[in-house]
C-alpha cells in the first residue's frame, strides 16, 4: 500500500498554524493531522471547531481530525460544519461507536476509531467492515514527543488482519526507525508531530518517512 504522511500540528508553532500547514503540505503532506484535546479524556487542551474552520482555505489536503474528547457524539456536527474530512474518536470516550461511524459517513466524512495502548483490539472487530480507518495510539495520548511503544507492533498486525485494505494509521513516537516497524507491520498512514516539525527540512522528514516503506512508496 502507498504509504501516506499526516503530519501532527501539535508540534507547530500555534501562532502561525496556517503557514505551517502550507510549508507541510509543500513539503509533501498528504493530509494535517488536528489533535482535538479536552482537558477531560486527556490531560491537555487544544483547539476546537472555530480554529479548524478558520484553517480550512489554509488546507489543501484532507483534514485529519483525531478527537481525544469525551462524548465525541456532542461536537461531531461541529467539527464537519468546519471541514473534517476524515474523523476519528477514541472507543474508551463513546458508548455507542457504531452509531457515531454511521453518522459521520451519513453526512459523507471519513469515519475511524481510536485505540489507546491499553485497548484491545477485540473492541473493534465488529466494527471492522465499516470503517475508513483505524487510528493506532503507540503512545498514550495527550502530548506530543513521547517514545513509541514497541509492544503496539503486535497490535498493528492484528488489525490489518481485521481491516483488509481500510486505512490504518499510526500515531505517536514515529521517525525514521519506528516508521519501518509499523509499516512493516501494516499501517498505510504515519503521523508525526515533533519528528516532522523539529527536523530542518520538512521535505526530507516526509521523505524519510515514506521511503521506510522500501521501494515503490
Ligand atoms: C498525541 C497525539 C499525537 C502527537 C504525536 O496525543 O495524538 O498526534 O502529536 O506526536 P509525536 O509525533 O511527537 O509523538
Ligand atoms: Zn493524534
Amino acid at each position: 500500500m502507498k504509504i501516506q504522511v499526516s503530519p501532527s500540528l501539535l508540534a507547530s508553532d500555534f501562532g502561525r498554524l496556517g503557514e505551517q500547514i502550507r510549508e507541510v503540505i509543500d513539503a509533501g503532506a498528504d493530509m494535517i493531522h488536528f489533535d482535538i484535546m479536552d482537558g477531560h479524556f486527556v490531560p491537555n487542551i487544544t483547539m476546537g471547531p472555530p480554529v479548524l474552520a478558520s484553517l480550512r482555505r489554509h488546507c489543501t489536503v484532507p483534514m485529519d481530525v483525531h478527537l481525544m474528547i469525551t462524548e465525541p457524539e456532542q461536537y461531531v456536527d461541529d467539527f464537519i460544519q468546519a471541514g473534517a474530512d476524515i474523523i476519528t474518536f477514541h472507543t474508551e470516550a463513546c458508548r455507542h461507536p457504531h452509531r457515531l461511524l454511521t453518522r459521520i459517513q451519513e453526512q459523507g466524512v471519513k469515519a475511524g476509531v481510536v485505540l489507546n495502548p491499553g485497548t484491545s483490539e477485540d473492541e473493534i472487530e465488529y466494527l471492522a467492515n465499516m470503517v475508513d480507518m483505524v487510528l493506532i495510539m503507540s503512545v498514550n495520548p495527550g502530548f506530543g514527543g513521547q517514545s513509541f511503544i514497541t509492544d503496539m507492533v503486535r497490535k498493528i498486525e492484528n488489525v490489518r488482519a481485521m481491516i483488509g485494505d481500510r486505512d490504518l494509521e499510526v500515531d505517536g513516537g514515529i521517525d525514521d526507525t519506528t516508521a519501518k516497524q509499523v509499516i512493516e507491520a501494516g499501517a498505510n498512514v504515519l503521523v508525526a508531530g515533533s519528528y516532522i516539525f523539529r527536523h530542518p527540512s520538512y521535505l526530507e522528514a516526509i521523505e524519510t518517512l515514506k521511503a521506510a516503506g522500501g521501494e515503490g512508496n
